[in-house]
């Protein structure tokens, strides 16, 4: 098909913009996500081809529904927007920065996957792509091998979001199993973004892309409801 759409949520930068980039080269048309319109059209720019601005927050449903009210039938959605404000544990993280994580981490993907479910069950083959984090998941949290520096409790906002994320993406894969959907969670790695206060020492986002657009091209016996390294390798919860 030549006519495959996708939506790329804060892909005005980042992570995301690549996967935008690489989704265009697959020959989709691209719906740039972005909560600023002047960001995301110098992204639509720089990406060039079928990419196209789709101003959303997804921290605010009238944004969410007026965007999703343009689009007709969506292939992919990849709900890749994201905040981390803080590396601190639970002991020193209050209420109102879990909230605020949550508020973009968890129930954004909520209010934009619900809105675009209409348009993605127009697709013969919806895909949906929840960027999480290795760092939500509980096993490489607690041992025996922890691919991070285990037993701080740090950034304990962002991660315990992701977690909430890996949750909702079982459920909404067996919610939307019997209607076609495949509905993943990729672990980006540690990459080199703003997002990221340890940036220098991050790899390359395009490379982390690489596994969002393997996600949202998984054929009809692909896996649903799983977690994912970029690489393609299963993540343990
Ligand atoms: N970098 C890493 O090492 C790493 C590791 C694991 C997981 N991740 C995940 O990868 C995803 C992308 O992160 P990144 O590293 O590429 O970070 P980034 O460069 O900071 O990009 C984040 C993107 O999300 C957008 N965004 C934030 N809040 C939004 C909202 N309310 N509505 C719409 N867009 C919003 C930002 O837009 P603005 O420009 O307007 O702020 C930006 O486009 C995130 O989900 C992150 O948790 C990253």
């Amino acid at each position: 098909m030549n006519d495959r759409t996708a939506l790329v949520t804060g892909a005005n930068k980042g992570i995301g913009k690549h996967i935008a980039r690489l989704l265009a080269a697959e020959g989709f048309t691209v719906y740039v996500g972005s909560r600023d319109p002047e960001r995301g059209r110098r992204a639509v720019e720089e990406i060039g081809g079928a990419a196209r601005l789709l101003v959303l927050d997804v921290t605010d449903p009238g944004t969410v529904e007026r965007a999703a009210s343009r689009i007709d039938r969506l292939d992919a959605l990849v709900n890749n927007a994201g905040i981390s404000p803080s590396l601190a544990p639970p002991t020193e993280t209050g209420a109102e920065e879990f909230r605020r994580t949550y508020e973009t981490n968890v129930y954004g993907v909520v209010t934009v996957t619900n809105a675009f479910l209409p348009a993605l069950r127009r697709s013969p083959h919806p895909r949906i792509v929840n960027v999480s984090s290795g760092t939500a998941s509980l096993t490489w949290s607690t041992g025996p091998n922890p691919q991070f520096t285990p037993g701080s409790g740090a950034g304990a906002a962002y991660r315990s979001s992701k977690a909430a994320l890996n949750a909702l993406t079982v459920l909404y894969a067996q919610t939307l199993a019997e209607d076609g959907f495949k509905v993943n969670a990729l672990a980006p790695g540690l990459r080199a973004t703003d997002l990221n206060a340890r940036a220098a020492t991050g790899g390359d986002p395009a490379e982390a892309a690489q596994g969002a657009v393997h996600l949202a091209l998984l054929p009809a016996d692909g896996p649903t409801g799983g977690f994912f390294s970029w690489d393609g390798t299963p993540v343990p919860w």
